[in-house]
């Protein structure tokens, strides 16, 4: 998704190599073009489709002239990834500057009435309205505060934009709506961004402005203006996530640092229990919970309805947030609604949690603090599994199951699963260290047109998130199934060059999965299962296994096992050539 940036300076020195390196730090979001703007008396701008490095070679970013400027890389939702369609964009005129990200769903009328009254555009993006607009204002007799608030105004949709003009220069002037935006401010000067590992070299004093407030930001502070354009009192919270830990450390990438650090992230984020415990006596009886969620953190969601339902007796709901819509008909004031997210921002998580706060309580369980979402929710409840920046989440999930596990197990007063818990990360570091084995195992698999999974009852969402991690970055098409399932449709698929990944723990689901695993073998599958340590019957059937050391039980599965197929899925990656990393259209933050 796209990332903004802009930064102005207290001294007069160029501020072109900070806007490139805090850039650099949103690639984590997902793009395909990137640009800046700077200011020296005219406006200067470089942009153009491709990655930063690839782009700034061509271009050199970091010459750029001027104390103050923007910078945005480019995840395409409104007209193709180009060179015209990269930002920043200008006014006609070339006069006023904008990056923004989110979708404007009006654009098409407002282009039209510009273009009516004479405007020319040059690229097919909906952002380029909004320079237009403001300049126009602006020859009204605005000035630049008050010609943006009127033009966001006419804007419907998601927007956070980052804006200065040549006729009012020597300030930046950003708002948002529907879209992240944080203000940051530190020794060298003032910030704005999208998300905060862009400024944490930097700054590490955030400003969380309002939905349609305004920051004005100059060489000499902040001010934050209310939509009546009256001045509003600011909080900056410290931001305690160090830079190193948005660095990749001597890691080859983002994802496998971030897989190893699951442990930390369980063990951190089991230090949330009395605020999770705080969290649950302060929502009270509720007869039914609903779980809205996205992406992984959909999967995450499952694994809380198996084990709630079966710990707490509780009815649980488990919806897909672009799909709550119809069933958030049937919330009422009995219904606990929580919303997962690593983000805090996915918009149609976002737009389920305002439609739930008019009916029902909400929790929302976040890994960014003072994300949207978290300042949306009624309750909150943050992983603590520090910032993630590989786009495919892997130590955000494990912690936001450790979250609804605590949240399951004091809910249902379950001392035995709680106390369990804390043994997790020796068992997820027992994982990781037998990496050289796993990737070992990944070599085998390059070959793949498809895969499957298999898994039932708690281990059917471990399927599900298996599955996802494969398609994601490796683009073999994969499909996790209820092992249960199987013989309804997908059975036709499996022949001796289908790769079958069968998660198959002890419990009481075990003999059914090993019917299902002896179904594919029939069928000369290529079968690995993900098993306990010692067992026989697994080794038997299965092409290759990997063992679970010790042999955890299936409740506590989907913390586990879940491990080495992140790994597998990282290194037929690696195997293929491609960026496990940066997974070609997709995008960390999905604000739109
Ligand atoms: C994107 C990310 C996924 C994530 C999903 C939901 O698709 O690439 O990793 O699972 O959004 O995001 P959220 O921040 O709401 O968990």
């Amino acid at each position: 998704m796209c990332g903004i940036v802009g930064c102005i300076l207290k001294e007069n020195k160029d501020v072109a190599p900070i806007l490139f390196n805090c850039i650099s730090k949103l690639e984590y979001r997902g793009y395909d073009s990137v640009g800046m703007a700077t200011f020296n008396g005219e406006i200067n701008v470089k942009k153009a489709e491709g990655d930063i490095e690839t782009v700034d070679s061509a271009l050199n970013f970091r010459n750029m002239k001027g104390y103050f400027g923007i910078a945005h890389t480019r995840w395409a939702s409104t007209g193709k990834p180009t060179d015209e369609n990269a930002h920043p964009h200008l006014d006609e005129t070339g006069t006023v500057a904008v990056v923004h990200n989110g979708t404007l769903e009006n654009y098409s009328y407002i282009k039209e009435e510009l273009i009516k009254e004479g405007h020319e555009f040059k690229s097919t993006t909906d952002t380029e309205v909004i320079p237009n607009l403001i300049k126009k204002y602006m020859d009204n007799g605005l000035d630049l505060e008050n010609a943006v608030r009127k033009a966001t105004e006419k804007l419907k949709g998601s927007y956070a934009i980052v804006v200065f003009a040549k006729d009012e220069p020597d300030k930046l002037v950003a708002t948002r709506m529907n879209s992240p935006l944080i203000v940051s401010y530190g020794k060298e000067g003032y910030f704005v961004a999208s998300d905060t590992p862009a400024v944490l070299e930097y700054a590490r004093n955030v400003v969380r402005p309002k939905e349609g407030e305004i920051a004005i930001l100059t060489k000499k502070g902040i001010e934050i203006h209310d939509a009546n354009g009256k001045k509003v009192p600011w909080r900056s919270e410290y931001i305690d996530w160090t830079p190193e830990m948005a660095q990749k450390e001597g890691y080859d990438h983002f994802m496998i640092k971030e897989i190893i650090e699951q442990s930390t992230a369980v063990r951190n984020t089991l230090g949330q229990k009395a605020n999770i415990k705080k969290v649950i006596e302060e929502i009270g009886d509720v007869k039914r919970i609903c779980f809205v969620a996205c992406g992984t953190s959909y999967h995450a969601s499952i694994s809380g309805k198996y084990l709630i339902e079966s710990l707490a007796g509780i009815p649980i709901d488990v919806i897909i947030a672009s799909e709550a819509k119809y069933t958030a008909k049937t919330w009422d004031e009995d219904t606990l609604v929580v919303f997962i997210s690593q983000s805090g921002e996915t918009y149609d998580s976002r737009m389920a949690l305002k439609q739930a706060r008019k009916t029902s309580k909400t929790l929302a369980i976040v890994n960014v603090a003072g994300s949207a979402m978290s300042e949306e929710a009624e309750f909150v409840i943050q992983t603590q599994a520090g910032p993630e920046i590989g786009v495919a989440a892997t130590k955000t999930y494990v912690a936001q199951l450790t979250a609804i596990y605590l949240f399951a197990g004091l809910l249902a007063g379950d001392d035995d699963l709680i106390n369990q818990l804390y043994k997790v990360p020796t068992y997820i570091d027992e994982v990781t260290s037998q990496r050289e084995y796993i990737k070992e195992l990944s070599s085998r698999y390059d070959f793949a047109d498809d895969a499957f999974y298999l898994g039932r009852g708690f281990s059917y969402p471990i399927a599900l998130e298996g599955a996802l991690k494969l398609k994601e970055i490796t683009y073999i098409h994969a499909e996790g199934y209820a092992a249960g399932e199987l013989k309804h449709g997908p059975l036709a698929l499996i022949d001796e060059k289908v790769p079958v990944f069968v998660i198959i723990p002890p419990g009481e689901d075990y003999d059914k999965t090993m019917t299902n695993l002896e179904e594919v073998k029939a069928r000369d599958a290529i079968i690995l299962s993900v098993g306990a340590e010692g067992d026989e019957k697994i080794a038997k059937n299965s092409r290759m296994v990997f063992e679970i050391n010790p042999a955890v039980k299936d409740i506590i599965a989907p913390l586990v096992y879940i491990v080495p197929l992140q790994l597998i899925s990282y290194y037929v990656t690696l195997d293929k050539g491609y960026n496990p990393d940066k997974p070609r259209n997709l995008a960390k933050v999905i604000t739109v």
